[in-house]
């Protein structure tokens, strides 16, 4: 007998009730409406409350993507949570999230940190572990609270991001299901840390003092711009070659949702039209690790995944790291 194949049962999100618009950041910052929406394609983005967690966000769009996956939540055996902003540096978000959820104690659970492809690292790590047969429902899930990590007088970075959580439940296919991950492929450029990371509240300055590197995120943005064209059309290219697909079988390609203008040159790159692109970035900015898993879940309820289509997921992300993901729905 084969060993089963596995499947996203259901998918779930969840965004903070708080939206900033452009409008608003002008009035935080130096810049303007024309300038983030012509540069990135992003409109607005959602901020979490003071007392609202990341944990709070996992749990929120779990809670959703368990009940559409009829699954409950006893029977979850791995919880990955995909976060570059925990609530915590010890213990794991996924932890409490479990206990948020009233997982199982004989549970898997952690945190993946790849930043913005960190949904793709954890969907492929939880993927393995189901096929070594010891597992059989995963939770996956990308959550960031991200506005606590920006330095609100930098424009060149807190114009970019927002607060979100998505979520996947993964299972074996039932009988005829569809919504088979067909394949994903990891990637990482190691050595690039200056071009986009968080220099303090680590191991190197964990307490920043003065003249120390602060604990927000600092970027190149044009550099990782250059870098994230090459990485996503490298990601896309490699594992559409590894499964013999053409790009034009691709229905829908759900990018890492950073920039509109890298999006399209992906477009341009695939020889696909941009109505094959699921984009939400302009109500969102860019949410990290949440971004996939929001995308596919709105993607998923606007009628954009119908049975027997094919999706591409590719994101990049500090590190560098990036990776693809395809799925037949
Ligand atoms: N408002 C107004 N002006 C601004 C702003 C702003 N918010 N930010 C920068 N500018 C100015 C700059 O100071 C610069 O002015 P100057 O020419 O007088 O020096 C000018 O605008 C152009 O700046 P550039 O950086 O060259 O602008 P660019 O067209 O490259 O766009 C952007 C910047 C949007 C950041 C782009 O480079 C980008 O999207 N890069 C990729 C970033 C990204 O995706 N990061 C996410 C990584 S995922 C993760 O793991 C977190």
């Amino acid at each position: 007998m084969s060993p089963p194949s596995y499947a996203i049962l259901g998918t779930g999100s969840y965004a903070p009730a708080r939206i900033m618009t452009n409008e608003d950041l002008s009035k935080v910052v130096d810049t303007s409406d024309e300038w983030i929406f012509s540069r990135t394609g992003i409109k607005e983005r959602h901020i979490a409350a003071d007392d609202e967690l990341t944990s709070d966000m996992a749990t929120a769009a779990a809670e959703k993507a368990l009940a559409d996956a009829k699954v409950t939540p006893d029977q979850i055996d791995i919880c990955i949570v995909a976060t570059l902003t925990p609530d915590l540096p010890m213990p794991s978000t996924a932890c409490i999230v479990q206990a948020k959820l009233g997982l199982r104690h004989d549970v898997a659970c952690f945190d993946q940190h790849a930043a913005c492809s960190g949904f793709i690292y954890a969907l492929d790590t939880a993927w393995a572990l189901l096929q070594s047969g010891r597992y059989r429902h995963a939770l996956v899930i990308g959550a960031e609270k991200i506005s606590t990590v920006l330095d609100w007088s930098d424009r060149t970075t807190c114009v970019l991001f927002g607060d979100a959580a998505g979520a996947v439940v993964l299972g074996p296919s039932p009988e005829g299901s569809t919504a088979e991950i067909i394949g994903a492929k990891l990637y990482s450029e190691g050595g690039n840390t200056e071009l986009l990371c968080i220099p303090g509240g680590g191991a190197a300055y964990p307490v920043p003092g003065p003249g120390d590197p602060p604990k927000f995120m600092q970027m190149k943005g044009r550099e990782i711009f250059k870098f994230a064209v090459r990485e996503m059309e490298d990601a896309a290219q490699d594992i559409l070659e590894q499964h013999q697909i053409h790009p034009d079988e691709v229905n829908c390609v759900i990018p890492h949702q950073a920039n509109l203008r890298i999006i399209d040159s992906l477009a341009k790159f695939l020889k696909l039209p941009e109505d094959r692109f699921f984009v939400n970035l302009e109500r969102y900015g860019n949410t990290s690790a949440a971004s996939i898993p929001l995308a596919i879940d709105e993607a998923r309820r606007s009628g954009r995944l119908p049975n027997g289509s094919i999706s591409l997921f590719v994101a990049f992300g500090a590190g560098l790291t990036y990776g693809s993901a395809l799925v037949r729905w």
